[in-house]
This record gives structure tokens, C-alpha cells and sequence, in this order.
């Protein structure tokens, strides 16, 4: 049986009905068509599905929708100004801090928790908060580097 579920998204105000079991990633992107966030492993050992709940960074399969009730989720889509891009994925680009692309959404959603949650302080403190977001191709460095160009 569906529930009631009212929350805000990229700033815009949703009125839902959900069934309890659904996890806050599939209501992004099936209920709200928001696909930028990624399903890679549906259990929490990726981070393909990362996006911020009320500022804080929260990989969106392991959580059920209904738990988020008058929250604010900030998900790709919300991090950009119109058609300014966010600093972080300018430094992204910059440093080719991605191939594929599939785990992009994710580590950059979490590159932005990093620095705002003060986890950027060095190399080493960066690759340790990024520890949770895999990417195949390898593009770690890369990634450093656009996190250390953004915090400084
Ligand atoms: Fe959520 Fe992999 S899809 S951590």
C-alpha cells in the first residue's frame, strides 16, 4: 500500500505516494525520472548512487524513500546554475576525471561532501572519503586533482 511522501528535490517540491519498500534511488529515478544518479551495485559498495540529503552525502540505494519525509536531496541534476556549471565539475572536466562516466555523478556528489564536510585537508584524507565511490576506469588521480583544485 502506497504512503504519503512530501519532500524537496533540486529545489523543487514534490507531493508523492510511494510503497514503503522503495529505495530513495529508484524513486529518483523511476517516480521522478532523475537518472544521473546511477545504479551500479543496488547495495551500497559503489557509490554511483550518491547524492545529499539536507547537505550531508548519502548513497541513495541503501535508504528507503519514505525515511526522507520534508527533506531537501540534491542529486547531478541540482548541482549545476542554470547553464553554469558547478566548480566541481568544471575541475572534473579540467582534469578528465572520468572515462566512461558511469561513476561521474557519484563522485562528484561526494567530491563536493569532502570538501564541505572538511575531509579535503590532504591527499590522503581525500582518497579516504572518496574510498566508497569506485570507478573501473581508474580515473582516482584525476579525481584528486580536481578536489585539491576546488579546495584551494
Ligand atoms: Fe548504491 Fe552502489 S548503487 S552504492
Amino acid at each position: 500500500e502506497k504512503v504519503p511522501l512530501k519532500l524537496e528535490v533540486n529545489g523543487v517540491k514534490h507531493s508523492l505516494s510511494v510503497e514503503p519498500r522503495v529505495t530513495l534511488l529508484d524513486l529518483l529515478r523511476e517516480q521522478l525520472q532523475l537518472t544521473g544518479t546511477k545504479k551500479g551495485c543496488d547495495h551500497g559498495q559503489c557509490g554511483a548512487c550518491t547524492v545529499h540529503i539536507n547537505g550531508r552525502r548519502q548513497n541513495s540505494c541503501l535508504t528507503l524513500a519514505v525515511m526522507h519525509e520534508g527533506k531537501k536531496v540534491t542529486t547531478i541534476e541540482g548541482l549545476a546554475n542554470g547553464i553554469q556549471l558547478h566548480p566541481m565539475q568544471e575541475a572534473f572536466i579540467k582534469h578528465d576525471g572520468f572515462q566512461c562516466g558511469y561513476c561521474t555523478p557519484g563522485q562528484i556528489m561526494s567530491a563536493v561532501a569532502c570538501i564541505r564536510e572538511g575531509h579535503a585537508g590532504s591527499e590522503a584524507e581525500i582518497r579516504e572519503y572518496m574510498s566508497g565511490n569506485i570507478c573501473r576506469c581508474g580515473a582516482y588521480p584525476n579525481i584528486v586533482d580536481a578536489i585539491t583544485e576546488v579546495k584551494n
